[in-house]
């Protein structure tokens, strides 16, 4: 079984013939929502959206580790996390996908691990390569596969949210040696490894970040959600095709 996390733009798989959604209650407390059972071409699928039923939770609010419970006990062979994000390099155009193999944490407050209690020994994780590199080249098989274009390899910043950076905020990240800059890569990410998941992130540039290309002055956020939809459609074309590779 090989597992999704939708983000933005995807709170639902539109490819996936659905064959039952389930509640999951765990020791952290709810999902975003329920997980959604099916097949896209013939492989079974357990899909998750992020930000719950129609958006509404925002990236802060997520409860990341219910989430990635909730996915780890369906024994997924791979988790697969789609991410919107801005573009900090300037290649990375909107509409760009760009397979990550490196991030930086600037999230704060949020629930961020496992092992925060007394019930476990503690537990430092190697996180050195945060990505899955197993999953990360299953990844770009499927894009080879599905004739898309995708970058492999850059450097995620998780920023906390929900509002926008500011211009200098993003030169920071820059100097700082990142890419793409998003909301929800972090705690996922780490959650992910405490488990010992293969977890590997797509992430579709619908911005220039603030500052940048034509965001001078302002990002404008109609021209997200144009991007975003279309983007999609790429997402879900490597999507397909990773599950025809590794199907059967
Ligand atoms: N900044 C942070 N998160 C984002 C952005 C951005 O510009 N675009 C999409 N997610």
């Amino acid at each position: 079984m090989l597992a999704i996390i939708g983000g933005s733009g995807m709170n639902q798989l539109s490819c996936l013939e659905i064959s039952h959604q389930q509640n999951i209650k765990t020791p952290y407390g709810e999902p975003s929502g329920p997980l959604t059972f099916g097949k896209m071409n013939n492989q079974d699928i357990v899909f998750l959206a992020r930000h719950g039923h129609g958006h509404s939770i925002p990236p802060h609010a997520i409860n990341y580790r219910a989430n990635l419970w909730a996915l780890h006990a369906q024994k997924p062979t791979h988790v697969i996390a789609v991410a919107a994000v801005g573009g900090i390099r300037a290649d990375l155009t909107p509409g760009r996908m760009v397979i990550p193999n490196q991030l930086i944490d600037y999230t704060y407050g949020r629930a961020f691990t496992y092992f925060d209690d007394a019930s476990h020994p503690v537990t430092h994780i190697d996180f050195t390569h945060p990505y899955s590199q197993m999953t990360r080249e299953m990844l770009l098989n499927a894009v080879r596969n599905a004739n898309a274009t995708i970058i492999d390899g850059g450097v995620y910043a998780a920023v906390q949210g929900p509002r926008l950076e500011t211009a200098a905020e993003i030169n920071r990240l820059e100097r700082d040696g990142a890419d793409i800059v998003g909301m929800t890569g972090m705690p996922e990410t780490a959650l992910a490894r405490e488990l010992g998941l293969n977890y590997a992130t797509i992430g579709v540039v619908v911005n220039a970040a603030a500052g940048r290309g034509t965001n001078i002055n302002a990002v404008s956020l109609e021209e997200i959600h144009v991007v975003l939809d279309k983007a999609m459609v790429d997402v879900r074309n490597v999507l397909k095709h990773m599950v025809v590779d590794y199907g059967d």
